[in-house]
């Protein structure tokens, strides 16, 4: 079978391994020749492909990012990106398409696939935001680099008698920042699915440093947000899905701590460090079996499918369900477990 690839959305560590994984079991079990789409559904719009084979893919796995290229480009929101696609598509004789990617990707797919695209899908994001899937690939490596760097920052908070505001990513979900938050023993983890009362915080760390402890780590997801009427944030640009392009609350915050309490502080952000790098070896294995499992899905015709993890087994699931919610953080995980060690 002639079989595509893309990659969409922001890179992910583990994509390269997906890849790999894809091209792996279809030539060799299926006998499949593998077509690349450069950078996601611009490559398919322009019809603009790479060669994919063993070859191509040798030495990949531990390499971060994605040797396919990434981008946000939407064809829905494009004059002409649909036709375009589809015609590609028949023009490079392509039978079935993997599409790797977040609920933006995927969500093209899914429309694609009520346009007679033979498609099945692969979740990919660092935030872990799907709901269909209990982990997605990428999480468990953005999680570990942010637990690093905060490790990193207690000393030099500690050596300073400083409160050191990290802010990490994961747009409304604050999977990362509630992970690397009880990994790295944080003073404090805001995250967007409880708005943060600036006050209830400073005093948090005033009872803190009144106890003897004169350096805190506030971890804050990037999609934070404060009470509403009790400061005001900047809102960000769009992309071409509407999302607003997120950042910023953490320089934010470190100010109106250090006005409120009159603690020294400072803020490190993350940003796309998180995403940058090898993955973890839990991600490799996830992308592994999401990639087989995804060309197993494609030669037993089940399309408009993505594959997905539920109890560590992978798993089947419509692509209409896989992007139809959003997989939030339970405030209760950050009240019951990571508060006990905030003070
Ligand atoms: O969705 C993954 C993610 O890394 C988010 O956590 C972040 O908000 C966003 O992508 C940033 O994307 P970019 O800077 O590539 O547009």
């Amino acid at each position: 079978m002639r079989v595509g690839v893309l990659t969409g959305g922001g890179d992910c560590p583990g994509l390269n391994a997906v890849i790999r994984a894809v091209v792996r079991k279809g030539q060799v079990s299926y006998g499949d020749e593998l077509v690349g789409f450069i950078d996601g559904w611009r490559g398919v719009i322009e019809g603009v492909v790479m060669p994919l084979d063993i070859e191509h893919c040798r030495g990949i796995l531990p390499r971060g990012g994605t040797i396919l290229g990434t981008s946000r480009t939407n064809p829905f929101k494009i004059t002409g990106g649909v036709e375009a696609a589809l015609s590609s598509l028949a023009e490079h004789r392509i039978e079935a398409l993997v599409a790797i990617g977040g609920e933006d990707t995927l969500g093209v797919a899914h429309r694609l696939g009520e346009r007679g695209v033979r498609v099945v899908g692969v979740p990919k994001t660092i935030d872990n935001d799907l709901s269909a899937t209990e982990v997605t690939f990428g999480f468990h490596t953005a999680v570990q680099i942010a637990t690093d760097a905060i490790d990193r920052l207690h000393t030099t908070a500690e050596s300073h008698d400083r409160v050191i505001v990290c802010e990490v990513m994961g747009r409304h979900a604050g999977w990362i920042a509630t992970y690397a938050g009880i990994a790295g023993g944080a003073a404090e983890i805001l995250v967007p699915e409880e708005p943060f009362d600036i006050e209830v915080v400073c005093d948090s760390l005033r009872r803190r440093h009144q106890a003897g402890r004169f350096a805190s780590i506030v971890v804050v997801a990037e999609g934070a947000k404060p009470r509403e009427g009790t400061l005001s944030v900047r809102s960000g640009e769009l992309d071409q899905f509407g999302h607003e392009r997120l950042g910023g609350i953490g320089s934010l915050l470190a100010a109106e701590i250090e006005n409120r309490t009159g603690f020294e502080s400072r803020v490190t952000i993350l940003g796309h460090i998180q995403r940058g790098g090898t993955p973890t070896a839990y991600d490799r294995v996830l992308a592994t079996r999401f990639g087989v499992a995804a060309i197993e899905a494609v030669h037993d015709g089940e399309f408009d499918t993505m594959v997905a993890l539920r109890a560590d087994h992978i798993v089947r699931v419509p692509l209409a369900d896989a992007v139809s919610t959003l997989k939030t953080v339970d405030p209760a995980l950050v009240h019951d477990v990571a508060e006990a060690f905030f003070a």
